[in-house]
């Protein structure tokens, strides 16, 4: 199969004599930052510079904060930490529900134009009465809806994701909303999203580094391999990279989830659900996806890049670029992760492609420095 779009070709410009480019700067439309609430975990700064030093120059964080916004005053005690602490773009979710229980939904009019757009990210919403709600608000105010889909009643099964995904699925046929899938990770998610795009609803959907390029098979007994959902099978993963290529998943987003290392000392059963991603999603994508010709570099930056702006009507940011050096070997050390957060399980894998300068609206918000 091949790639069904490939606007990422013109703008990917190549740096004469070594092998260098400059690209369209990333964009995460899913990750953590803690703020307000766990600033111990990460804070809009720590978070947003972690982001900049890797490439990106907007990220999107979801709204399992303390308090959660879910009204105008609660947004607005994130958005004044945005203002002050933020060096990139940082474009925050509202919530779906009051503080994200998932029963009565939040007055979407008076939260939308401050948002990228509405998710109950942590937990997925249960009662299908709450969700056609929602989507019904979605569609009348024109907002994107962005799904963590988990059906408590099947545990972190592959079921539970891809049940609730053709639950809402059938809902977004019915209403029209524009509805975003966070975070797939099951084959059957994949088919699921296929088929409803080939009949017309209005879906998008992203998955993480993590879900492409690692499965069951590498788990350890260590808080590191301990995310939500969980790590796959490898035909699930295969699946992936087949919805990658055949246009299904239409981007990659890290969520980039940090806790204290305490919350993540506790093996696999006991850790907190979570790893940090923002420092190592170029250069695992590329040394793995890329240099192995799974992917071109093209679809590679269309899919951290162009295509979340795209969907996430964030506009075009030609001033916003990436320098990466992609004869760059490296290997990666959580300990010197710029986040709070250091649990990864890509620690120690040697990669290649260096983040080398990036631009926010034409001025340098990061330049490696060789340190
Ligand atoms: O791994 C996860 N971490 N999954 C979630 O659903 C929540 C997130 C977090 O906030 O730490
Ligand atoms: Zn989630
Ligand atoms: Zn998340």
């Amino acid at each position: 199969m091949k790639c069904t779009t490939s606007y990422g070709k013109e703008i990917i410009m190549r740096k004469s004599g070594a092998n260098v480019i400059v690209c369209p700067a990333f964009v995460d439309v899913h990750v953590h930052l803690r703020e307000p609430g766990r600033p111990d975990k990460e804070t809009i700064r720590t978070g947003s510079l972690a982001a900049a030093s890797a490439g990106y120059t907007c990220i999107c964080p979801m709204p399992n904060l303390d308090p959660v916004p879910d009204c105008r005053e609660n947004l607005e005690q994130e958005l004044e930490l945005i203002r002050r602490d933020a060096c990139i773009q940082v474009l925050p979710y509202a919530s779906i529900t009051m503080g994200r229980k998932g029963l009565e939904t939040v007055d979407f009019e008076s939260l939308k134009d401050s948002v990228v757009a509405f998710s109950d990210d942590g937990s997925g919403v249960q009662d299908s009465a709450v969700m056609l709600r929602a989507m019904e608000s979605a569609k009348a105010l024109d907002c994107i809806l962005a799904a963590h889909c988990e059906d408590n009643r099947y545990g972190d099964s592959p079921e539970s994701e891809w049940k609730q995904i053709e639950r809402d699925l059938e809902l977004a046929a019915r209403t029209g909303c524009a509805y975003h899938v966070c975070h797939i990770s099951t084959a059957r998610s994949v088919e699921a999203i296929r088929q409803a795009k080939r009949s017309g609803v209005d879906v998008s959907c992203e998955t993480a580094p993590h879900y492409l390029l690692l499965t069951q098979n590498e788990i350890r007994d260590e808080g590191r391999f301990k995310m939500n959902p969980p790590l796959r099978m490898p035909d699930d993963r295969d699946a992936l990279i087949q919805g990658l290529l055949d246009g299904t998943i239409d981007m990659i987003a890290t969520d980039h989830a940090p806790h204290t290392a305490a919350e993540k000392s506790l093996g696999l059963r006991g850790s907190a659900n979570g790893i940090v991603g923002l420092e190592t999603s170029f250069p695992v994508l590329y040394t793995y996806l890329v240099r192995k010709g799974v992917i071109t570099l093209e679809r590679l930056v269309e899919l951290m890049s162009t295509a979340p702006r795209k969907r996430f009507r964030l506009g075009e940011a030609p001033m916003d670029t990436a320098t990466m050096d992609l004869d760059a070997v490296w290997t990666i050390d959580s300990s010197r992760f710029r986040s709070m957060g250091h649990s990864t399980p890509f620690d120690g894998w040697e990669v290649y492609g260096r983040c080398l300068e990036t631009r926010y609206k034409g001025k340098t918000v990061y330049a490696f420095d060789n340190e």
